[in-house]
C-alpha cells in the first residue's frame, strides 16, 4: 500500500475546506439526482423480505436481465454469444475483479496516460505493474506504441472511453486496432464505458466488446453512477469472458458476496427509464462545456485544450515552469477555484490540470471558469 499513490480527492478536498467559497472543478460527478421511479422502486421494495437477505453473487435477475437487453440493444454486445455478466458496487469494483482474475503477482496491465488514478491503484493493490503508455496529442491511443509496449507478462490493455480525465472519446478504428491487438497477443482488452452517454457534437461511442469474437478476451464495463446521478448507490455491472466465470464467483463472493439487493432494485428501475433520462442534463452539460472551451481560449497559447467531446472533463497543458500540485493549491488559496493536477492521471512531465464539469450548474460553473482563467492567467502568464 505504502507504494500506491494517495487518492486526490480528499487531499484536494482538506484544501477546499480550508478555503471558504472555493467553487470545485474536481470531482467527477454529475449534479443531478437518480430518476424518481428509482427511488420510488426501491421504496416497495423494502417492505419485502428479499431485499433484506442475500441474493445471488452475479446479481439479481431482474436487473441482470435489464442489463442484458441494455447491452445488446445499445452497446451491440450479445451475451449470450460467449459472454457472462456480473452486477457489481459500481464500475471501480468492476475494474478490480477482472484485474484479480486474469493477473497473479508481477503481472503487466497496460494503461493509456493520461490515466484514471484508481486503476494504476487497483493494478498495484493486486502486485502487478500498471505499464502506462502515452497517447497522442488528441489523447487518442498510440496503437504502434501500446503494441511495443506488450511482453510476455501483460495481461491486459485497458482502454477508458469516452476518457477520464481527457474527455476523448476514442476513434472507432483504433479502438477495433486496440481489440485486434489483445487478440493477436493473448491478452485481454478492459474497456470501462462509464461515460457511455456522455458525448457531444459528432463524437460517437463505441464499444469493443460489440466486435464479433471480441467475447472470448474483452471486458465491458459500466456504472450507473454518472448517467443515473446513482453514485451513492453503487451499482455498475460488465461483461465478460465465459471462461473467468468460476474466478470471478470467487472474487464476488469474497469481496462482497451480492451488490446491495436496495440499490440493484433501484439499478433495474432506473434501466427501465432508460438513457432518455440522462438527456436533458446532457443537453445542459453541451452548453456548459462550450463555456469552458470558449472561457478556456482566452489562455492560448499558454494554455493548450486537446479536443474534449466526451465525459465532464478536460485536460490542459499550462506553459508553465511550475508544478501541477502547487499550481493546484495556489489556485484553490488564491483564486477559490478547484482542479485536480495531472500527476494524479500518471502526467509526470510538463503541467497539466484536469478540469471537471459535471458537478455544478452553468451559473457556479462560469463563476469557478473565471476564476480559473483569472488564476492561471495571473500565476502561469
Ligand atoms: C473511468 C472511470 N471508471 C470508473 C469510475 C467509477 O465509477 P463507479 O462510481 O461506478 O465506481 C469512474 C468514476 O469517476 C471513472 O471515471
Amino acid at each position: 500500500m505504502d507504494a500506491v499513490q494517495a487518492p486526490i480527492i480528499p487531499v484536494i478536498g482538506a484544501l477546499i475546506r480550508a478555503t471558504p467559497g472555493t467553487i470545485s472543478l474536481g470531482q467527477g460527478v454529475v449534479h443531478y439526482a437518480p430518476p424518481q421511479a428509482a427511488i420510488d422502486a426501491v421504496g416497495q421494495a423494502l417492505g419485502k423480505h428479499s431485499t433484506h437477505e442475500y441474493q445471488p453473487a452475479a446479481g439479481v435477475p431482474q436487473l441482470l436481465e435489464r442489463v442484458r437487453v441494455k447491452l445488446l440493444k445499445e452497446n451491440g454486445i450479445d451475451v449470450s454469444r460467449g459472454s457472462r455478466l456480473m452486477v457489481t458496487a459500481g464500475g471501480n469494483m468492476a475494474f478490480c475483479h477482472a484485474i484479480d482474475a486474469i493477473t497473479s503477482a508481477g503481472d503487466e496491465i497496460i494503461l493509456n496516460t493520461p490515466f484514471y488514478f484508481n486503476h494504476e491503484m487497483a493494478i498495484q493493490m493486486a502486485d502487478c505493474v500498471a505499464v502506462p503508455v502515452a497517447t497522442d496529442d488528441a489523447y487518442q491511443p498510440r496503437v504502434d506504441a501500446l503494441r511495443a509496449a506488450i511482453t510476455s507478462r501483460t495481461r491486459a490493455i485497458v482502454t477508458v472511453t469516452p476518457n477520464n480525465p481527457t474527455g476523448a472519446v476514442y476513434d472507432e478504428a483504433r479502438l477495433r486496432a486496440v481489440n485486434a491487438l489483445c487478440r493477436e497477443h493473448g491478452i485481454y482488452h478492459i474497456s470501462d464505458e462509464p461515460y457511455e452517454y456522455f458525448t457531444y457534437g459528432s463524437a460517437r461511442h463505441f464499444s469493443a466488446g460489440s466486435i464479433p469474437g471480441a467475447e472470448a478476451y474483452t471486458f465491458s464495463l459500466y456504472s450507473l453512477s454518472k448517467a443515473y446521478g446513482f453514485a451513492g448507490w453503487r451499482i455498475g455491472y460488465m461483461s465478460y469472458p465465459e471462461h473467468l466465470e468460476e474466478a470471478m464467483t470467487k472474487i464476488q463472493d469474497t469481496v462482497v458476496i451480492c451488490p446491495p439487493v436496495a440499490s440493484q432494485i433501484a439499478a433495474a428501475a432506473a434501466l427501465d427509464v432508460g438513457r432518455s433520462y440522462c438527456e436533458p442534463y446532457l443537453r445542459e452539460l453541451a452548453e456548459v462545456r462550450e463555456m469552458v472551451l470558449s472561457q478556456l481560449s482566452a489562455l492560448a497559447p499558454r494554455v493548450r485544450v486537446p479536443k474534449a467531446e466526451g465525459a465532464f472533463y478536460c485536460f490542459v497543458k499550462v506553459d508553465t515552469s511550475i508544478d501541477p500540485m502547487t499550481l493546484a493549491e495556489r489556485l484553490i488559496r488564491e483564486y477559490k477555484v478547484a482542479v485536480l493536477p495531472g500527476t494524479t492521471f500518471g502526467m509526470h512531465e510538463g503541467c497539466y490540470l484536469r478540469i471537471a464539469y459535471g458537478a455544478l450548474q452553468k451559473a457556479t460553473v462560469a463563476e469557478g471558469m473565471g476564476r480559473l482563467v483569472k488564476g492561471l492567467g495571473e500565476i502561469a502568464g
